[in-house]
């Protein structure tokens, strides 16, 4: 019989046994159950709801179970449906009467939602520490290649000249407020559900407080229904993590096009490319594909906890045991990609000459003499339609823009003068961009000031 078979003639057919389990996923959540039951279980002997000695039993029983878990010397049963019973289960076997006495103003419901919140408050510092260890690499590249000048893009056409170091600072921002946003979805949710029972509170004398002061939570949920009914912390996690795998995405896409044959701008390491099996001249950016790839998956994960939670009547519902395998599954997506990205970033060579020479296109410097204009008190409408004639010239003559003569340029543009035709060198349009936040190799200094003052940065960039 199942542990709440007492009502019950039959036990659970066995498809219906594997339908229900939980266990050969949720036995993740086993050190902090563990932790949350003895917890609860110190609270209920300082409330005299149970005696000092069960509870010491209690714990000494369940710090032995942990330490055959953690050896890999534990077989869950999936009979007993989830860790939660799995532990106690055998707690009593151990133990005897005072294993049975754990459960006491406490359903699956406020300890579920509690263990799952202890677990995402100790992933979520590893993937924050993730997170700050990518942005340490992106600022190393950005002190090296302050300088270092490629074409920057709009629709995927070349559009003006940037510095490397700009680039590579802007994911920074990125990175910053996707660590950001997991600080604060965890500050949301560390609070205490445990109290809560099924759904209504206990009519035990439990102590809230005292359990919410063992497992270092803010505080205790307010509403019991609340506590035991909500995944939002969930949902809003995954968005989190959903909006870093796109920025990760994102950035892949780059490199991918970055270390193409038509770009040859730079090359990742051997270590983070892989091979064809039949053509034996490749070298695959295969990470940054995957990651695009995984991102497709995160997002899933997302779509299925909304959907699994948007016509649940309050309060638990058993659908929600379908919240876990999601967001398992985006956890160590996240965790695994960011641990592959930032080494495959530092291992990253920069071919300076081709970014170079594809920056030197004096096309990407239109906006530059029409900017020229203005500060010679051109109207800039007028001053973009002068300069678009005098491109439509170039491209009928069959001329660059740095070829036509200052009698050509005046044709189109009467307000040109010897000044214009300096205006086409790469890394003269980078530094005249010295506007706060601008490409300028002196606006990017500024921002790597910025982030070298920032704590993490300091703690982890020597
Ligand atoms: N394994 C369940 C889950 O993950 C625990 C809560 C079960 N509660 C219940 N009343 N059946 O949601």
């Amino acid at each position: 019989m199942a542990m709440w078979g007492g009502r019950f003639d039959a036990a659970p057919t066995e498809l219906v046994a594997k339908m229900g389990e939980s266990v050969s996923y949720d036995h993740r959540l086993y050190a902090h159950d563990i932790r949350g039951s003895i917890a609860h279980a110190k609270m209920l002997a300082k409330q005299g709801i149970i005696t000092a000695d069960d509870a010491h039993q209690i714990e000494h029983g369940l710090l032995g179970i942990k330490s055959q878990i953690d050896a890999g010397a534990f077989t869950f049963d999936e009979r007993l449906e989830d860790i939660h019973m799995n532990i106690e289960a055998r707690l009593t076997e151990n133990i005897g009467s005072a294993g049975a006495k754990l459960h006491s103003a406490r359903s699956r419901n406020d300890q579920i939602a509690t263990d799952s919140r202890l677990y995402l408050r100790d992933e979520l510092d590893t993937i924050k520490r993730l997170v700050r260890g990518l942005q340490i690499e992106l600022i190393k590249i950005a002190r090296e290649h302050t300088d270092t000048i490629l074409p920057g893009f709009t629709h995927l056409q070349h559009a003006q000249p940037i510095v490397l170091g700009h680039y590579m600072l802007a994911y920074t921002e990125m990175f910053d407020r996707d660590h950001s946003r997991l600080e604060d979805c965890q500050k949301r949710f560390n609070y205490l559900p445990l109290g809560s029972g099924a759904l209504a509170g206990s009519t035990l004398p439990i102590d809230r407080e005292f359990v919410c002061k063992e497992l270092e939570f803010l505080g205790c949920c307010r509403n019991s229904m609340d506590a035991t009914a909500d995944r939002d912390y969930m949902i809003e996690l995954l968005s989190s993590l959903s909006i870093i795998m796109m920025h990760l995405s994102r950035m892949s896409e780059d490199l991918v096009f970055w270390m193409s044959q038509e770009a040859g701008w730079i090359e990742l390491g051997d270590a983070f490319c892989t091979g064809s099996s039949l053509m034996p001249q490749k070298k695959n950016p295969d990470m940054c594909e995957l990651t695009r790839g995984k991102t497709g998956r995160v997002y899933g994960d997302l779509m299925a906890l909304l959907s699994i939670m948007k016509s649940l009547p309050l309060c638990y519902n058993r659908d929600m045991q379908e919240d876990k395998e999601p967001v398992f599954d985006a956890v160590d997506t996240v965790k695994l990609v960011l641990s592959v990205y930032a080494p495959m970033i530092a291992s990253m060579k920069v071919n300076k000459d081709r970014m170079y020479e594809a920056a030197s296109d004096p096309a990407l410097m239109a906006t530059d003499l029409a900017e020229w204009l203005v500060k010679n008190n051109v109207p800039f409408r007028s001053a973009h339609h002068r300069v678009g004639a005098l491109v439509g010239y170039c491209k009928k003559a069959g001329k660059r823009l740095d070829e036509v003569t200052l009698e050509e340029m005046q044709a189109c543009v009467p307000e040109a003068n010897e000044e214009c035709l300096a205006l086409w060198k790469p890394e003269s349009s980078v530094a005249l961009r010295e506007s706060f936040g601008g490409t300028a190799p002196n606006q990017v200094r500024t921002q790597i000031a910025y982030w070298m003052e920032q704590d993490f940065v300091k703690q982890l960039l020597k």
